[in-house]
């Protein structure tokens, strides 16, 4: 086990939940790193789909480039099937889903068949205008998705990535027509699910603000309760 690694929490099936721009996908990676166990990120599945050009991609896109959300029954078939993949067995964090409640209850099913259950439900905590700048800032790397801050975090070299020397690109949904509706959609759509985690007693709020760092720190106490 890795100096930084967590001890093995039994499957530790964990959801990040929060606005878009909150850090969801910066702390998945590092948690997952953590705990062992693989982060799937639904937005990225679909920008992979994309970028091959794929059936699924090309459905996903229109709704991705307007800040909607894909239909249900593509996300949780997308999620059916990953989870249902042998490296998932152990664990996973997912990133970006579930994204309304019937997500959440086909989470719940899916689980149920594996006969496993989520641990925890983490909700990252960030105010509407930091994640407006977070999201203005981002950029990713076209070929391994990693991401970067212009000031937070930013890469060695402007506009090239540290981990595979990809171009940092912005997305399609970073513009702020389709920023303002991402937003509208995760109050709309997506917080319902904080009290739907709450009835169940699985949610967990964890502070976003700060250096990603500390917020890390708070992620990897709240992951091992
Ligand atoms: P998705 O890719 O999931 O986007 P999102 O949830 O809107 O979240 P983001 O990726 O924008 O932000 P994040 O919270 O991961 O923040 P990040 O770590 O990058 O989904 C995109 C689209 O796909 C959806 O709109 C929808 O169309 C579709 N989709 C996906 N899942 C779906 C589902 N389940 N159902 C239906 N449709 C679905 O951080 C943001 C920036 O802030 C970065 O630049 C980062 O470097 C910086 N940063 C991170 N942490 C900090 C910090 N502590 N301090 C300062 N800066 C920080």
């Amino acid at each position: 086990m890795a100096m930084n690694q967590l001890p093995r929490v039994k499957h530790p099936n964990l959801v990040l939940l929060g606005p878009p721009g909150a850090g969801k996908g910066t702390q998945a990676v590092r948690l997952a790193q953590d705990l062992g166990v693989p982060q799937l990120s639904t937005g990225d599945i679909f920008r992979n789909a994309i970028a091959r050009d794929t059936p699924m991609g090309r459905a996903a896109k229109g709704y991705m480039d307007q800040g909607q959300l894909v239909p249900d029954p593509v996300v949780i078939g997308v999620v059916e099937e990953a989870l249902g993949r042998p490296e998932v067995s152990a664990g996973f964090i997912l990133d970006g889903f579930p994204r309304t409640v019937p997500q959440a209850e086909a989470l719940e099913r899916i689980l149920a068949a594996q006969g496993q259950s989520l641990l925890r439900a983490i909700l990252l905590v960030v105010p509407e205008a930091a994640v407006v700048e977070r999201i203005a800032g981002r950029r990713t790397c076209g070929s391994c998705q990693a991401t970067y801050h212009v000031i937070h975090a930013p890469p060695k070299k402007a506009g090239i990535c540290d981990r595979c020397g990809g171009m940092l690109i912005q997305r399609s949904d970073e513009m702020p027509e389709a920023v303002a509706a991402r937003l509208a959609v995760y109050h709309r759509q997506t917080e319902p699910l904080v009290s739907w985690y709450q009835q169940r007693d699985l949610l967990t709020r964890v502070d976003g603000m700060g250096p990603p760092e500390a917020v890390a720190a708070r992620l990897r106490n709240a992951a091992a309760l």
